[in-house]
């Protein structure tokens, strides 16, 4: 490039035939082409994309204790709960619009009769504290493009659209902030299936001629003054949980970041779009087998089988199936947000407040084995799950029991570290340990103490020192 600028253009078209013209300018062009690109992908607007790793672990620090949250997908999709025309419309209760191919028009006139008159957000709160939930993520507004808050950019909001006329969020922020559970809100800030311009779908086909328009002018004029609103309106927020990417290039994805400076420290998942990563993975109603090394991440997941409401949907999983899915979760060092899908009038259903109640008693018993744990240091165990906390000279490892040994001894395969003290979780009961060739044999009562998961509490000395054994897992999970 410098050679070029040294010749006139007189020279230059003189002495060159057009062939090395062309080729010279396809290598300037490639050049300068591949300059920019290093420069987009050094540039991030993403505020924290700088970030120390000791800063990091400093932001993220509340959130990889919690490993327990509960995910709330709540509005207008809750009135017609899976119906249209009285036929069962299939798929997800909040896809309905989409799955049913409702015109604007008509899907409007449910928020008429969304009236939550039943919303008590302190219930609520309790109800996830009681679970041992840390944080609470609820749908600020969902792909239907309705907003439970009250929005200056829109009438299609709770406070315009509805009979009941009051921001639904502020309750809950103020619930939140008393009783210390942490709060996030989800943003739709690609699909939008009310406003002009919002991505309608995967593919962006629309189905009524009232959701034609620009994208980008739907991301200007509704989602970036929709983000300002909900993270400058409701004091601390902990999460702003994006979904989904579809149609969010790099440009678009840039216009969405700014407003997020206006909560210092706050985590964003990696549903934004145009390359962004955030802080964590959303695996989606699965666990990950190995999770997911080297990355944070969270499975969300649904009670039953919706997320938002849905009359029809009993399909609820077991306390056990929860529990156990959380245990295999934590194992693998990733978080649980569990679903709740809440009725038009504000109840969340009692299937799910009784299994969360549940899951409750046994968190109190043994939430030192879930929170501000970490990943299993075994690759496999036959009956059941391992979480670990690491501290300077000691390691206790949880061993969480799914098939209790008929036979009262229990392998922990590969363990050669000093066993220090063994005990029942849930009761202090000592235990002993013998020698074992491939590891540590533990002598366990007859019977397990929980219906569910007992959980034995193994000191052992530091550093932790396991060999793998090779046997195969039996897989437990979703
Ligand atoms: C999917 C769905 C959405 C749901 C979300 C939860 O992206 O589109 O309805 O809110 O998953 O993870």
């Amino acid at each position: 490039m410098e050679e070029l600028s040294m010749v006139t253009s007189k020279q230059f078209f003189g002495r060159h035939s057009l062939c090395a013209i062309v080729s010279m300018l396809i290598v300037v062009l490639c050049v300068s082409g591949l300059a920019t690109v290093q420069a987009a992908e050094s540039e991030s607007s993403w505020p924290y994309a700088n970030e120390t790793k000791q800063q990091r672990d400093a932001r993220m620090k509340w959130w990889r204790e919690a490993r327990f949250g509960m995910f709330i997908h709540w509005g207008v999709y809750s009135v017609p709960a899976g119906m249209y025309k009285d036929k069962r419309i299939g798929g997800i209760g909040e896809w309905i619009m989409k799955h049913g191919e409702i015109p604007v028009a008509e899907y409007k006139k449910f928020a008429k009769q969304f009236n939550p008159v039943r919303y008590d957000p302190d219930a609520w709160v309790r109800l996830a504290k009681t679970a041992g939930m840390k944080y609470l993520v609820i749908t600020a507004k969902h792909h239907d493009g309705f907003a439970l808050f009250d929005s200056k950019v829109t009438d299609w909001d709770i406070v315009d659209a509805t009979p009941y006329g009051k921001d639904l969020l502020e309750p809950l922020a103020l619930a939140c902030r008393k009783h210390g559970v942490k709060l996030g809100f989800y943003y739709s800030q690609a699909q939008d299936w009310c406003h002009p311009g919002g991505r309608t779908g995967s593919k962006g086909k629309p189905w009524d001629k009232a959701q034609k328009g620009d994208m980008d002018e739907y991301v200007r004029k509704i989602a970036v003054p929709q983000v300002k609103e909900i993270l400058a309106n409701y004091g601390d927020i902990a999460i702003l949980w994006w979904d989904t990417p579809w149609g969010i290039d790099r440009e678009k994805a840039d216009m969405l970041q700014p407003p997020i400076r206006l909560q210092d420290g706050i985590l964003t998942n990696n549903r934004l779009g145009g390359d962004y990563e955030g802080d964590f993975g959303t695996p989606e109603q699965k666990i990950p087998a190995t999770g997911m090394p080297g990355r944070d991440w969270e499975t969300c997941m649904t009670i039953n089988g919706t997320w938002g409401y849905k009359s029809y949907d009993h399909n609820w999983k077991s306390t056990e199936k929860l529990i156990k899915n959380l245990v295999d979760i934590a194992s693998k060092g990733g978080n649980y947000l569990l679903n709740v899908g809440p009725t038009s009038l504000g109840e969340i259903p009692q299937p799910s407040i009784e299994r969360l109640k549940e899951i409750g008693l046994w968190m109190k018993v043994n939430g030192e084995a879930i929170y501000a744990t970490t990943a299993s240091p075994f690759s496999k165990l036959t009956w059941g799950r391992c979480t670990k906390k690491v501290r300077d000279k000691a390691v206790t490892l949880y061993l969480h029991v799914f098939d209790w040994p008929e036979d009262g001894k229990l392998l922990v395969p590969g363990l050669q570290s000093q066993v220090l003290r063994i005990s029942m979780l849930a009761n202090g009961q000592l235990l002993q340990a013998g020698e074992h060739k491939t590891g540590v044999i533990i002598n366990v009562p007859d019977k397990p103490l929980d219906q569910y998961v007992t959980v034995i509490k193994l000191e052992v000395k530091g550093p932790l020192n396991v060999k793998q054994v090779k046997k195969e897992q039996k897989e437990v999970g979703v």
